[in-house]
């Protein structure tokens, strides 16, 4: 054993010599060109400027060539195409003084050619690998065409359905969320970032900006450092550990400054207790907007920006124009100049930029390995996988290759809508729609007839609001009653009507709030015009957020949640509408009664006044009058077409003492016919603590395969690491004390027992 240890122990030096070898490799090389750097260089680094309009064969006539000839440049972003970005690159290397190469972002949220499911589709797939590989790809594919860095992964937790970009994130487990920010930062990253498929990764937006105040974007966020630390920043703490090569701020104020000046934030907690390492860069226009916030005039905070730990400046320039004159009075240091223009200048050296400025400008690799079609059955199959069936009477689905269907709604027969929002590379033309995915893989077996059935709302300037970046659904101007009339006249020809209804792409996203999280009212007259005719009705769900589905929940024999699955969504709810695939999604965000219980979310507090299981009013109790505290659908909660059955959870021991592992262990059977995947749930309740604790939190989940018929064991090990949180002082650390362990197929569906565990 001891040669063993010896061993490990001589490769982790031999391992670490080589990082530090390279540390002072990269370090001597931006030393030596930091002293050639002017002042007005060194702020150009910290510049990423709005890139305009940049048409090919043309970005040496640009408006940005003339800032980046003179070295004012540090990055651009949101250009596509190869051609452009070589064109620009080469304005910085063959005309500015230094040729210092620049780095080329996007948004690449949920793949680039290739669109996979919006995040919060994404992690109700709860499968890391696929995660990972989603990421992977859409590195690949950036990376193909020209993009270095991307504004990715967003982890902000988000418990409130009204605010749009939920839509963006990964629901509202911190522990969940923590998982997936990790594999997102591994799939963009891999293990070196100079290799020409890899890009650097920038974790958004820090911190807290899901808990705006009403669920309206931009808001004001405000909540006990203790919430913090435990609910909202375990996600961007865990992409800082997985290596995360930048961080941006976000746009809210966060204990009453602005997240884009918060020294606590972006220095305290960042860098000195997380030990993050690569650069902050503000979001759009995120320092000018410190003036409307009223905390100074733009020279105030630009200083403050700066002197907090932002590195770089999205699209206002204000560090490039102020700098020189705050420095003169004393309001910034050279000291946080150069350590800002340092870490630009480290992301570069990581990137391999300074060794081959064209590395992700392979005009070959942009030709052959886009929108592959490899890449997309990829997506195909991890789209199929993100959808939650909420609802399955009788076995409605899966439906037979037979007979007629008419598939009826709004978002039926959209390409547009499928990729869902921030799909900024999307090539539109290029999705599949529903209609069109039905068409090709069962057109031939099935009658397909289809009918728009209504507009997406009564109201057009609203559904213009909801259409925006070319996403429109081509406006019906006949009355309601019409459009409706001739869905129910094709109904009534069919066997099963499919009705493809909810939200259009653009209504989540950024600056897409909501108060009402209804599906539109013309919808749902379309709805219940449909079920009148006693056909058989299967709801095919589009949305970007949780929304209120109580009374389709009572009515509508069958839900598919299909989020927006991507490029190939058309084809994945083919795939899972006709049995091809079977469901496993599982919600990472509740479902309310209604938009009155939101904020809801399943790791709450008890209060001193708890509704007493079972109750849905009680007088004195925490409760409301007119509506249960249950959601329609929990956190955790999906079907299947088969069926799962829980044993009783078996403890390795009920009594522990100081750092023992525990297992915990179940059973799960596949009780159906048809094989199917489960994502059996660990959750864990500490019953008594210093400070008042979750009456659950989500410690663990496995997904796993089974045939009909087949058991599983599965089993969690658990540490006292699982047991830790915040307390009162900040201090992570657990307690002793009784615990509740539970296993099950989601946050309510749980099998329970009890131990002690004592330090
Ligand atoms: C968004 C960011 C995004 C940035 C750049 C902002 O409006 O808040 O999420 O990365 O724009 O496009």
């Amino acid at each position: 054993m001891n040669w063993l240890k010896r061993s490990v122990f001589m490769l982790l030096l031999l391992a670490s010599g080589t990082v530090m070898a390279q540390d002072a490799k990269m370090k001597s090389f931006v030393d030596a060109l930091m002293k050639k750097m002017t002042l007005t260089e060194k702020l150009g680094q910290l510049n990423l400027p709005g890139a305009g309009d940049i048409s090919t064969g043309q970005a040496g006539n640009s408006d940005i060539a003339k800032k980046i000839t003179e070295g004012k440049v540090g990055g651009l972003f949101n250009i596509k195409s190869v051609a452009k970005i070589k064109e620009v690159q080469k304005v910085a290397i063959e005309k500015s003084r230094l040729k210092i190469p620049l780095l080329f972002g996007m948004d690449v949220i949920h793949g680039y050619e290739t669109v996979f499911p919006i995040p919060l589709g994404l992690s109700c797939t709860w499968d890391m690998d696929l995660i990972r590989q989603s990421a992977r790809i859409a590195a690949t594919e950036a990376s193909a065409d020209g993009i270095n860095w991307t504004f990715s992964p967003m982890v902000d937790i988000a418990r409130d359905a009204r605010w749009g970009r939920i839509a963006e994130g990964n629901g509202e487990d911190p522990f969940l969320g923590s998982a997936i920010a990790r594999a997102m930062v591994t799939g963009y990253q891999g293990n070196d970032l100079s290799k020409n498929n890899t890009i650097m990764s920038c974790v958004k937006h820090y911190a807290m900006y899901g808990a705006a105040e009403a669920g309206r974007d931009y808001n004001t966020t405000d909540m006990s450092h203790q919430r913090m630390y435990n609910d909202y920043l375990p996600p961007y703490k865990a992409a800082v550990e997985a290596g995360v090569g930048s961080v941006m701020a976000s746009f809210n104020e966060v204990d009453g400054v602005p997240a884009t000046a918060n020294k606590w934030l972006l220095t305290d907690v960042l860098r000195k207790q997380w030990g993050f390492k690569g650069f902050v860069v503000t979001d759009y226009t995120g320092i000018n907007e410190m003036e409307v916030h009223g905390i100074g005039d733009l020279q105030t905070v630009s200083a403050r920006a700066l002197m907090a730990g932002v590195d770089m400046d999205m699209v206002g320039e204000t560090l490039l124009d102020y700098s020189p004159k705050s420095l003169k009075e004393g309001k910034v240091s050279m000291a946080q100049i150069d350590a800002a223009c340092r870490r630009i200048l480290e992301a570069k050296y990581k990137l391999g930029l300074f060794d081959d400025p064209y590395r992700y400008c392979d005009e070959n690799r942009a030709k052959t390995e886009i929108f592959t079609n490899a890449n997309r059955a990829t997506a195909r199959s991890i789209a199929a996988q993100s959808f939650v069936l909420l609802k399955n009477q009788n076995h409605l689905l899966p439906l037979q290759k037979t007979g007629t269907i008419a598939l009826v709604g709004p978002l039926a027969n959209s390409k547009e809508n499928m990729p869902g929002t921030w799909s900024v590379a999307a090539n539109f033309s290029k999705a599949t729609s529903v209609l069109a995915g039905l068409q090709e893989t069962v057109g031939n077996q099935v009658k397909i007839l289809y009918a728009k059935g209504s507009n997406l709302d009564a109201d057009s300037a609203f559904e213009e609001r909801a259409g925006m970046f070319g996403k429109g659904l081509a406006r019906d101007n006949r009355p309601e009653s019409d459009i409706i009339a001739e869905a129910v006249n094709i109904a009534n020809q069919a066997d099963v009507v499919v009705a493809v209804l909810g939200e259009s792409s653009e209504m989540s996203g950024e600056s897409s709030s909501r108060t009402n999280i209804e599906i539109p009212a013309v919808q749902q007259n379309l709805l219940k015009a449909l079920l009148k005719t006693g056909k058989p009705v299967v709801l095919v769900l589009f949305t970007g957020r949780p929304l209120v589905l109580k009374w389709e929940n009572e009515q509508v024999p069958a839900i598919l949640n299909v989020w927006f699955g991507g490029s190939e969504a058309g084809y994945a709810v083919s795939d899972v509408l006709f049995g091809a695939v079977n469901p496993s999604g599982k919600l990472t965000t509740t479902f309310p009664q209604n938009v009155g219980q939101v904020p809801m979310y399943y790791a709450h507090k008890n209060t001193g006044r708890k509704l007493d299981d079972g109750k849905w009013f009680e007088k004195f109790r925490s409760n409301y009058l007119d509506v249960s505290n249950d959601p329609v659908y929990p956190f955790g909660y999906g079907l299947s077409y088969t069926s799962f059955e829980y044993s009783d959870v078996k403890l390795s021991s009920s009594t522990l003492k100081g750092n023992q592992t525990l297992t915990a262990s179940v059973q799960v059977t596949n009780t159906g016919k048809l094989a199917g995947k489960e994502t059996v749930q660990l959750y864990i309740r500490d019953i008594v603590g210093s400070v008042t604790r979750p009456v659950k939190e989500l410690k663990g989940f496995q997904k796993i395969d089974l045939k009909p018929g087949e058991t599983k064991t599965v089993s969690f090990a658990i540490t006292p690491e699982l047991l830790k949180f915040y307390n009162y002082d900040l201090k992570y650390d657990w307690e002793s004390g009784d615990f509740d362990i539970m296993i099950g197929s989601s946050s309510v569906d749980l099998k329970k027992v009890k131990l002690n565990w004592v330090k």
